[in-house]
């Protein structure tokens, strides 16, 4: 579905991102584990056209879309929660959520059957709708950003680092919420970045190893090269 072609990404004249090959499929949920600094965060904002790669492809569903602009990249059903997100504080945590689909002229009863939708995964949600965005604890933000990062990312939703920072309590019930998204969003295929891989609660389908800007898939307790040996491809 969605096809990473040895992508490499510079920041500031470093190389960020390393030949990066990887196969993205709907229904998977992608743990990208990897230590501060290792470029988890570029990885995701690569994806959604938000870094742009030095050299390689982004193909969804086979259509190059390296060069196309964040903006249409929500269209194409991506939705991020940055590891900062911010929520509007102005605003109620409905109008947070819906304000992605309105930008992006989704018609109203699709608005609601997205929010339906979300509900089921998260019905801890449900009481916080009417709140204004500023009245929200560190655990209620976060499943906020979830739900925002769902209501357009139909296809794709990428979080960095959520489980940072909660309290173990909230990290289980934002662990429930991510497997119960299984169930009402089988087709999505969720990505989920953490520098310490045991407060992932088992949420993941697979597990992607990066170190330095390279990304190793875990196979079976193994961790494989997911790129050719530098031998055998030599890159700048
Ligand atoms: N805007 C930037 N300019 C230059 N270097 C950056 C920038 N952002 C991140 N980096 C560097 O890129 C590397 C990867 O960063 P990042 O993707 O944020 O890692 P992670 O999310 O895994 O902590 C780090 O070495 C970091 O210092
Ligand atoms: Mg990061």
């Amino acid at each position: 579905m969605l096809r990473i072609e040895s992508m490499h990404v510079d920041l500031a004249g470093h190389t960020v991102l390393r030949h990066v090959d990887l196969q993205l499929e709907a229904g998977q949920t992608v743990a990208v584990v990897g230590r501060n600094g290792a470029g988890k965060t570029t990885l995701l904002r690569s994806i959604m056209g938000l870094a742009p790669a030095r050299t390689g492809r982004l193909l969804l569903d086979g259509e190059d879309i390296t060069r196309k602009p964040a903006h249409r990249r929500a269209a194409d059903g991506f939705g991020y929660a940055p590891e900062d997100r911010v929520l509007l504080p102005t605003l109620s945590v409905m109008q947070n959520i819906v304000l992605p689909c309105e930008v992006l002229r989704v018609p109203r009863h699709e608005i609601r059957q997205r929010i339906d939708a979300v509900l089921v995964s998260l019905p801890q949600l449900e009481p916080m709708l009417a709140r204004s965005g500023a009245a929200l604890s560190g655990g209620q933000g976060k499943i906020v950003a979830l739900a925002r990062a769902l209501m357009v990312g139909v296809r794709f939703v990428l979080l960095d680092e959520p489980f940072q920072g909660l309290a173990p309590a909230l990290a289980r019930q934002y662990g429930d919420a991510l497997r119960a998204l299984r169930v009402s969003h089988p087709q999505l295929c969720v990505i989920v970045t953490e520098s310490n891989a045991s407060l992932l609660d088992a949420v993941q389908s697979r597990t992607l190893h990066i170190e330095r800007g390279a990304v190793r898939e875990e196979t079976g307790g193994a961790v494989r090269a997911s790129e050719p040996e530098p031998s055998a491809s030599h890159h700048g």
